[in-house]
């Protein structure tokens, strides 16, 4: 190929695909972390913790906060959103508010945690090597020094508290004893509903002295966040009402998570930008829903302990050969499965919320019936879709 031959490729790429996107104006807007300007049907929440945390920042004793509710609900960018107002808002009246803000789940020592806190606040603490003691003791020092309100929001805290026990949780919420200058509020955030039933009662009441519960959206409400953001995220003409409310209530028939919904637009656009298409189609949604459900069935999981992934493995397997099946059922074969691998097995409640568990992330339904005089059960489907998904991911399990 001769140099001019060469370019006319670059030249014939360029124009196919055209160096600016046609499909979006700007992908940062559907990116997971993004913070929107207004967050549409969270108008109560976000007014409830503003109006704790500002009980907080005048003086009086602080109270920590427990922000629960299914994944997608808002949790996170609702108490990032509260938070950095009232950052703001304190620092143009020159009073002392600060904020740490931990995902418990990707910084999954204590060490991590409390370094993590403690450097919001300006200290350098090295990766490893001093005591958690000393860490603790310089950031008490740290916020004495410094006199203020520092707010620190513990995100995915139930899987840290699984991990690590909740010394750590106990420590910081009674951190204002130690302390006469500066205070703390602590604002834990989970997505199992379990979570708070298996604390400790002290740290529980504690940590649960408010809470405030964030329910699923629906399909309308899930229509508003999502056509907000296409708003600014695709250029104009490019995505039809109709295909908005197409993502909406796919993402509402399973359990009104936002973060689905969202993926969901991304992909299709980006499937769109692929096909070379000018506007996004239902057929790109269709597609697109495809693509995120597959990843998120290998992303829960991969996040599985492998006792757990017995309980889905036996249960979809199950539930696929007849239909439906029950926790009994599953208990009764898991406890065999897990005896020939030679495994300590699992109590019957503990494999009955590992189902419910599931069900809240989606991967299997679980409802609750009445079977006349044998009292209650739980009753297991799976979507065929999702029974697939699982078969091959847990192909070597
Ligand atoms: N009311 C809303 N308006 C606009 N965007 C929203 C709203 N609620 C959620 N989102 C968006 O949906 C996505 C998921 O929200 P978020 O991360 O806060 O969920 P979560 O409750 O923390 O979920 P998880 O329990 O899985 O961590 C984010 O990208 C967020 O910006
Ligand atoms: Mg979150």
């Amino acid at each position: 190929m001769n140099e001019s031959k060469s370019f006319d490729v670059i030249e014939e790429i360029i124009k196919k695909r055209g160096v600016t996107s046609r499909i979006f104006a700007n992908r940062e807007i559907l990116h997971p972390d993004y913070v929107p300007d207004v967050l549409p049907h969270r108008e109560g929440e976000i007014k409830k913790l503003a109006e704790i945390l500002v009980v907080s920042a005048k003086g009086e004793k602080p109270s920590n906060v427990l922000l629960y509710g299914l994944t997608g609900t808002g949790k996170t960018v609702v108490s990032k959103y509260v938070v950095k107002k009232l950052v703001e808002k304190a620092s143009s009246i020159g009073s002392n508010l600060g904020y740490a803000y931990v995902n418990t789940r990707k910084l999954d020592t204590p060490y991590k945690v409390l370094a993590s806190i403690a450097s919001s606040l300006g200290l350098r603490i090295p990766y490893t090597g001093l005591a958690i003691s000393e860490v603790y003791r310089k950031y008490i020092n740290a916020l004495e020094n410094w006199s203020g309100l520092h707010i620190v929001i513990l995100d995915e805290l139930d899987y840290f508290v699984k991990r690590n026990g909740d010394d750590l949780l106990y420590k910081l919420l009674r951190i204002n004893e130690d302390l006469s200058k500066s205070r703390v509020s602590i604002i834990g955030i989970t997505n199992n509903l379990y979570f708070v039933e298996n604390l400790d009662p002290r740290v529980r009441s504690s940590l649960g002295e408010e809470e405030i519960f964030f329910p699923p959206y629906n399909a309308e409400q899930l229509y508003t966040i999502l056509k907000q953001r296409a708003e600014k995220a695709f250029h104009p003409g490019v995505i039809d009402d109709s295909v908005i409310s197409y993502c909406a209530a796919l993402a509402a028939r399973e359990n009104g998570d936002a973060r689905r919904a969202l993926d969901l637009l991304r992909v299709a656009g980006e499937i769109a930008e692929r096909e070379n298409a000018l506007v996004i189609s239902i057929e790109h949604v269709k597609k697109a829903l495809a693509e995120v459900e597959e990843g998120r069935v290998n992303q829960v999981i991969a996040t599985l302990p492998l006792q757990q992934k017995l309980v889905l493995k036996v249960a979809v397997n199950l539930a696929t050969r007849k239909g439906f099946t029950t926790t009994g059922e599953v208990y009764s074969v898991y406890l065999e499965e897990a005896r020939r691998r030679g495994l300590e097995p699992l109590s019957q409640r503990s494999v009955s919320q590992v189902l419910s568990q599931l069900d809240m992330m989606g991967i299997l339904i679980a409802e609750v019936r009445s079977m006349g005089r044998h009292g209650l059960t739980k009753v297991i489907k799976v979507k065929e879709e999702v029974a697939k998904l699982v078969e091959k991911a847990l192909a070597d399990t």
